[in-house]
Protein backbone atom coordinates (compact mmCIF):
# COMPACT_ATOMS: atom_id res chain seq x y z
CA UNK A 1 0.00 0.00 0.00
CA UNK A 2 1.69 3.27 -0.94
CA UNK A 3 1.85 5.69 1.29
CA UNK A 4 -0.85 8.37 1.53
CA UNK A 5 2.15 11.64 2.05
CA UNK A 6 4.56 9.70 -0.77
CA UNK A 7 4.46 11.80 -3.84
CA UNK A 8 3.58 10.40 -6.91
CA UNK A 9 6.60 10.82 -9.77
CA UNK A 10 7.51 7.20 -11.46
CA UNK A 11 10.60 8.36 -12.70
CA UNK A 12 11.64 10.19 -9.64
CA UNK A 13 10.01 7.08 -7.27
CA UNK A 14 13.73 5.01 -9.36
CA UNK A 15 16.28 7.93 -8.81
CA UNK A 16 18.75 8.01 -5.64
CA UNK A 17 17.93 10.89 -3.45
CA UNK A 18 20.93 11.92 -1.13
CA UNK A 19 19.29 12.31 2.33
CA UNK A 20 21.84 12.93 5.12
CA UNK A 21 25.90 12.98 5.30
CA UNK A 22 27.58 9.60 6.09
CA UNK A 23 28.09 11.43 10.06
CA UNK A 24 24.48 12.28 10.61
CA UNK A 25 23.83 8.40 10.76
CA UNK A 26 25.92 7.11 13.53
CA UNK A 27 24.64 5.43 16.82
CA UNK A 28 20.46 6.63 16.75
CA UNK A 29 18.02 6.14 13.69
CA UNK A 30 17.39 9.25 11.94
CA UNK A 31 14.26 10.46 10.58
CA UNK A 32 14.53 12.15 6.77
CA UNK A 33 11.71 12.87 4.27
CA UNK A 34 11.97 11.75 0.69
CA UNK A 35 8.98 12.53 -1.91
CA UNK A 36 6.61 12.99 0.89
CA UNK A 37 7.81 9.77 2.42
CA UNK A 38 9.34 9.43 5.73
CA UNK A 39 12.15 6.95 6.39
CA UNK A 40 14.25 6.23 9.14
CA UNK A 41 18.00 5.65 8.52
CA UNK A 42 19.56 3.25 10.88
CA UNK A 43 23.10 1.85 11.23
CA UNK A 44 23.90 -1.83 12.79
CA UNK A 45 26.87 -3.68 13.44
CA UNK A 46 26.41 -4.96 9.37
CA UNK A 47 25.77 -1.84 7.26
CA UNK A 48 23.50 0.64 6.83
CA UNK A 49 19.55 0.33 6.66
CA UNK A 50 16.69 2.38 5.46
CA UNK A 51 13.35 1.00 6.28
CA UNK A 52 10.23 3.02 5.91
CA UNK A 53 9.32 4.94 9.15
CA UNK A 54 6.30 3.24 10.29
CA UNK A 55 5.77 0.05 12.86
CA UNK A 56 3.27 -2.12 11.55
CA UNK A 57 2.06 -2.95 15.02
CA UNK A 58 0.86 0.65 15.62
CA UNK A 59 1.82 3.11 12.92
CA UNK A 60 4.88 4.61 15.62
CA UNK A 61 8.08 6.35 14.19
CA UNK A 62 10.44 3.79 14.18
CA UNK A 63 12.85 6.44 14.15
CA UNK A 64 11.60 7.27 17.81
CA UNK A 65 13.33 3.84 18.46
CA UNK A 66 16.68 2.54 19.33
CA UNK A 67 19.59 0.69 17.98
CA UNK A 68 21.26 -2.86 19.48
CA UNK A 69 23.63 -4.45 17.67
CA UNK A 70 22.12 -5.45 14.65
CA UNK A 71 18.43 -4.68 15.71
CA UNK A 72 16.09 -1.45 15.74
CA UNK A 73 13.63 -1.45 18.86
CA UNK A 74 10.39 -0.02 18.13
CA UNK A 75 9.97 2.61 20.71
CA UNK A 76 6.55 1.94 21.59
CA UNK A 77 6.13 -2.14 22.96
CA UNK A 78 9.94 -3.09 21.85
CA UNK A 79 9.64 -4.97 18.87
CA UNK A 80 12.85 -5.36 17.46
CA UNK A 81 13.74 -5.96 13.76
CA UNK A 82 16.36 -6.93 12.19
CA UNK A 83 18.61 -5.21 8.76
CA UNK A 84 16.22 -7.20 6.58
CA UNK A 85 13.13 -5.59 7.80
CA UNK A 86 12.14 -9.10 9.46
CA UNK A 87 10.58 -8.63 13.10
CA UNK A 88 12.65 -10.84 15.15
CA UNK A 89 11.79 -10.69 18.55
CA UNK A 90 7.95 -9.13 20.16
CA UNK A 91 8.25 -8.61 23.91
CA UNK A 92 4.54 -9.12 24.90
CA UNK A 93 4.25 -12.65 23.58
CA UNK A 94 5.60 -15.58 24.86
CA UNK A 95 9.39 -16.95 23.35
CA UNK A 96 7.46 -19.59 22.16
CA UNK A 97 5.08 -18.17 20.32
CA UNK A 98 5.77 -17.73 16.52
CA UNK A 99 6.16 -13.73 15.42
CA UNK A 100 3.15 -13.26 12.51
CA UNK A 101 5.46 -13.22 9.16
CA UNK A 102 3.15 -9.69 8.42
CA UNK A 103 5.38 -8.54 11.26
CA UNK A 104 7.87 -6.74 8.83
CA UNK A 105 9.70 -3.11 8.21
CA UNK A 106 9.46 -2.27 4.41
CA UNK A 107 12.87 -1.85 3.41
CA UNK A 108 14.26 0.87 0.47
CA UNK A 109 17.46 0.38 -1.04
CA UNK A 110 20.45 2.43 0.54
CA UNK A 111 24.02 3.10 0.01
CA UNK A 112 26.48 5.66 0.63
CA UNK A 113 29.07 7.28 -1.60
CA UNK A 114 30.91 10.82 -1.61
CA UNK A 115 29.93 11.34 2.12
CA UNK A 116 26.51 11.46 1.76
CA UNK A 117 23.85 8.67 2.29
CA UNK A 118 21.43 7.98 -1.07
CA UNK A 119 18.35 6.71 -0.72
CA UNK A 120 16.27 4.29 -3.24
CA UNK A 121 12.13 4.56 -3.06
CA UNK A 122 12.21 2.40 -6.38
CA UNK A 123 13.68 -0.53 -7.69
CA UNK A 124 17.31 0.57 -6.76
CA UNK A 125 18.03 -0.01 -10.85
CA UNK A 126 19.91 3.34 -11.61
CA UNK A 127 23.14 4.11 -10.74
CA UNK A 128 23.72 6.74 -8.70
CA UNK A 129 24.96 10.47 -10.20
CA UNK A 130 28.66 10.02 -11.00
CA UNK A 131 31.06 12.41 -9.60
CA UNK A 132 34.47 11.37 -10.07
CA UNK A 133 35.68 14.11 -8.40
CA UNK A 134 35.57 12.96 -5.40
CA UNK A 135 36.81 9.61 -5.37
CA UNK A 136 39.85 11.24 -6.87
CA UNK A 137 42.82 11.22 -4.42
CA UNK A 138 44.73 14.84 -5.67
CA UNK A 139 41.30 16.24 -4.56
CA UNK A 140 39.69 17.55 -1.03
CA UNK A 141 36.44 16.72 -0.58
CA UNK A 142 34.01 19.24 1.80
CA UNK A 143 30.10 19.07 1.91
CA UNK A 144 28.24 21.61 2.51
CA UNK A 145 24.13 22.06 3.54
CA UNK A 146 22.25 20.38 4.51
CA UNK A 147 20.56 23.48 2.99
CA UNK A 148 16.32 23.28 3.33
CA UNK A 149 14.40 25.69 1.17
CA UNK A 150 10.72 26.26 0.06
CA UNK A 151 11.34 25.65 -3.70
CA UNK A 152 10.61 23.03 -5.90
CA UNK A 153 14.22 21.22 -6.41
CA UNK A 154 13.94 21.63 -10.11
CA UNK A 155 14.35 25.26 -9.66
CA UNK A 156 17.23 24.56 -7.30
CA UNK A 157 19.36 23.06 -9.85
CA UNK A 158 18.22 25.54 -12.80
CA UNK A 159 19.63 28.19 -10.78
CA UNK A 160 22.70 26.01 -10.28
CA UNK A 161 22.88 26.01 -14.14
CA UNK A 162 22.38 29.80 -14.50
CA UNK A 163 25.29 31.26 -15.60
CA UNK A 164 24.25 34.96 -16.04
CA UNK A 165 23.08 34.96 -12.53
CA UNK A 166 26.80 35.00 -11.25
CA UNK A 167 27.43 38.47 -11.63
CA UNK A 168 24.27 39.86 -10.21
CA UNK A 169 22.99 37.88 -7.55
CA UNK A 170 26.46 36.96 -6.16
CA UNK A 171 28.46 40.15 -7.50
CA UNK A 172 31.27 40.41 -5.94
CA UNK A 173 31.69 36.99 -4.89
CA UNK A 174 31.53 35.36 -8.26
CA UNK A 175 31.23 37.49 -10.93
CA UNK A 176 31.01 41.21 -11.25
CA UNK A 177 28.30 43.40 -13.15
CA UNK A 178 30.76 44.85 -15.26
CA UNK A 179 31.48 41.20 -17.09
CA UNK A 180 28.09 40.23 -17.40
CA UNK A 181 27.75 38.87 -20.67
CA UNK A 182 28.66 35.31 -21.53
CA UNK A 183 30.03 34.05 -24.58
CA UNK A 184 28.04 31.88 -26.10
CA UNK A 185 28.06 28.07 -25.43
CA UNK A 186 26.55 24.45 -26.48
CA UNK A 187 25.29 21.85 -24.23
CA UNK A 188 25.40 18.48 -25.70
CA UNK A 189 24.49 15.09 -24.54
CA UNK A 190 26.61 12.68 -23.44
CA UNK A 191 26.18 8.81 -22.12
CA UNK A 192 22.84 9.89 -20.40
CA UNK A 193 24.58 13.20 -19.39
CA UNK A 194 24.21 17.04 -20.36
CA UNK A 195 27.37 18.64 -20.88
CA UNK A 196 28.41 21.93 -21.61
CA UNK A 197 30.93 24.02 -23.62
CA UNK A 198 33.57 25.75 -21.66
CA UNK A 199 32.05 28.72 -20.24
CA UNK A 200 34.46 31.85 -19.12
CA UNK A 201 33.27 34.10 -16.57
CA UNK A 202 35.63 36.68 -14.71
CA UNK A 203 35.51 36.43 -11.46
CA UNK A 204 37.55 38.93 -8.92
CA UNK A 205 38.43 36.51 -5.79
CA UNK A 206 36.20 33.90 -5.43
CA UNK A 207 37.61 31.64 -2.87
CA UNK A 208 39.54 34.85 -1.23
CA UNK A 209 43.12 33.97 -2.09
CA UNK A 210 42.94 37.27 -3.60
CA UNK A 211 43.30 35.45 -7.43
CA UNK A 212 41.55 37.58 -9.90
CA UNK A 213 40.83 35.48 -12.96
CA UNK A 214 38.57 34.83 -15.98
CA UNK A 215 37.47 30.87 -15.13
CA UNK A 216 36.47 28.14 -17.27
CA UNK A 217 33.13 26.00 -15.92
CA UNK A 218 31.96 23.08 -17.42
CA UNK A 219 28.33 22.22 -16.57
CA UNK A 220 26.91 18.74 -16.38
CA UNK A 221 23.47 17.77 -15.46
CA UNK A 222 23.88 14.27 -13.90
CA UNK A 223 20.73 13.06 -13.02
CA UNK A 224 16.96 14.89 -12.63
CA UNK A 225 17.81 16.73 -9.38
CA UNK A 226 22.23 17.00 -9.71
CA UNK A 227 24.65 18.76 -11.46
CA UNK A 228 27.89 19.83 -11.49
CA UNK A 229 30.18 22.00 -12.60
CA UNK A 230 34.23 21.93 -13.13
CA UNK A 231 36.25 25.42 -12.61
CA UNK A 232 39.61 25.70 -14.36
CA UNK A 233 41.86 28.46 -15.23
CA UNK A 234 44.52 28.65 -17.58
CA UNK A 235 47.01 30.33 -15.43
CA UNK A 236 47.24 27.62 -12.97
CA UNK A 237 46.69 23.82 -12.53
CA UNK A 238 44.02 24.52 -9.61
CA UNK A 239 40.52 22.99 -10.27
CA UNK A 240 37.33 23.42 -8.18
CA UNK A 241 34.17 21.37 -9.13
CA UNK A 242 31.10 21.32 -7.31
CA UNK A 243 28.09 18.84 -7.30
CA UNK A 244 24.64 20.40 -6.59
CA UNK A 245 21.89 18.00 -5.34
CA UNK A 246 18.49 18.57 -5.06
CA UNK A 247 16.41 15.98 -2.58
CA UNK A 248 12.47 17.36 -3.16
CA UNK A 249 10.96 16.33 0.46
CA UNK A 250 7.67 18.03 -1.01
CA UNK A 251 6.51 19.31 -4.01
CA UNK A 252 7.73 22.54 -2.86
CA UNK A 253 10.39 21.93 -0.51
CA UNK A 254 13.84 21.03 -1.12
CA UNK A 255 16.74 19.78 0.72
CA UNK A 256 20.28 20.52 -1.11
CA UNK A 257 23.92 18.81 -0.42
CA UNK A 258 26.89 20.85 -2.35
CA UNK A 259 30.16 18.77 -2.40
CA UNK A 260 32.95 20.49 -3.40
CA UNK A 261 36.08 19.24 -4.46
CA UNK A 262 39.59 21.05 -5.06
CA UNK A 263 43.02 20.26 -5.64
CA UNK A 264 44.82 23.38 -3.99
CA UNK A 265 45.01 24.76 -0.73
CA UNK A 266 44.40 21.21 1.35
CA UNK A 267 45.64 23.59 4.70
CA UNK A 268 43.00 25.98 4.26
CA UNK A 269 40.16 25.60 6.64
CA UNK A 270 37.68 23.86 4.69
CA UNK A 271 35.51 26.26 6.94
CA UNK A 272 36.26 28.92 4.89
CA UNK A 273 34.76 27.09 2.10
CA UNK A 274 31.54 25.73 3.64
CA UNK A 275 30.59 29.62 4.80
CA UNK A 276 31.37 31.19 1.56
CA UNK A 277 28.95 28.20 -0.08
CA UNK A 278 26.55 29.41 2.65
CA UNK A 279 26.51 32.86 1.52
CA UNK A 280 26.07 31.81 -1.83
CA UNK A 281 23.40 29.38 -0.95
CA UNK A 282 21.66 32.10 1.17
CA UNK A 283 21.63 34.32 -1.82
CA UNK A 284 19.73 32.05 -4.08
CA UNK A 285 17.58 31.60 -1.79
CA UNK A 286 16.41 34.73 -1.55
CA UNK A 287 15.58 34.56 -5.34
CA UNK A 288 14.39 30.67 -5.40
CA UNK A 289 11.60 31.21 -3.03
CA UNK A 290 10.00 34.38 -4.74
CA UNK A 291 9.61 32.65 -8.40
CA UNK A 292 6.86 32.42 -9.88
CA UNK A 293 5.20 29.61 -10.83
CA UNK A 294 6.80 27.77 -8.31
CA UNK A 295 7.02 24.78 -10.11
CA UNK A 296 9.80 24.73 -13.45
CA UNK A 297 7.77 25.53 -16.42
CA UNK A 298 8.84 22.72 -19.27
CA UNK A 299 6.57 24.02 -21.73
CA UNK A 300 9.71 26.23 -23.42
CA UNK A 301 6.88 28.78 -24.84
CA UNK A 302 6.40 29.94 -21.17
CA UNK A 303 9.32 32.33 -19.63
CA UNK A 304 11.61 33.85 -22.16
CA UNK A 305 14.64 32.29 -22.77
CA UNK A 306 18.15 33.73 -24.39
CA UNK A 307 21.28 32.19 -25.77
CA UNK A 308 23.11 32.89 -22.51
CA UNK A 309 20.09 30.71 -20.99
CA UNK A 310 21.13 26.85 -23.56
CA UNK A 311 21.91 25.10 -20.13
CA UNK A 312 18.35 25.98 -18.38
CA UNK A 313 16.86 25.23 -21.58
CA UNK A 314 18.54 21.84 -22.16
CA UNK A 315 17.80 21.05 -18.54
CA UNK A 316 13.96 21.63 -19.53
CA UNK A 317 14.26 19.63 -22.00
CA UNK A 318 15.91 16.83 -20.51
CA UNK A 319 13.42 16.71 -17.85
CA UNK A 320 10.42 16.54 -20.18
CA UNK A 321 12.00 13.86 -21.96
CA UNK A 322 12.42 11.76 -18.89
CA UNK A 323 9.08 12.37 -17.80
CA UNK A 324 9.53 14.35 -14.60
CA UNK A 325 6.74 16.10 -12.73
CA UNK A 326 7.31 16.51 -9.76
CA UNK A 327 8.66 20.54 -9.21
CA UNK A 328 7.39 20.80 -12.86
CA UNK A 329 4.88 22.60 -15.00
FE1 LIG B 1 6.01 -0.58 17.31
FE2 LIG B 1 4.14 -1.50 19.00
S1 LIG B 1 4.07 0.22 17.67
S2 LIG B 1 6.13 -2.16 18.73
CO1 LIG C 1 23.62 31.18 -7.36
Amino acid sequence: MPSSSALHDPVLSNEWFAVATSHDVVDAPKKVTVLGEDVVLWRSLSGLHAFKDLCIHRGTALSLGQVDKNELICAYHGWRFNGDGQCVAIPAQPADMTIPTKAKATRYHVQEKYGLIWVNLGDGAQPLPSYPDAEDASMRMVICGPYHVNAAAPRVIENFLDVSHLMWVHEGLLGVPSHAEIPDYRVHEQNGELVSDTIQIYQPDPDGRGKVVNNDYVYKVLSSLTASFRKTDSSSSDVFSMMLHAAPNAARETTAYAVLCRNYAHDMDDRTFIEFQNKVFAQDEAILVSQRPEELPLDLQQELHLKSDRLAIAYRQYLQSRGVTLGTS
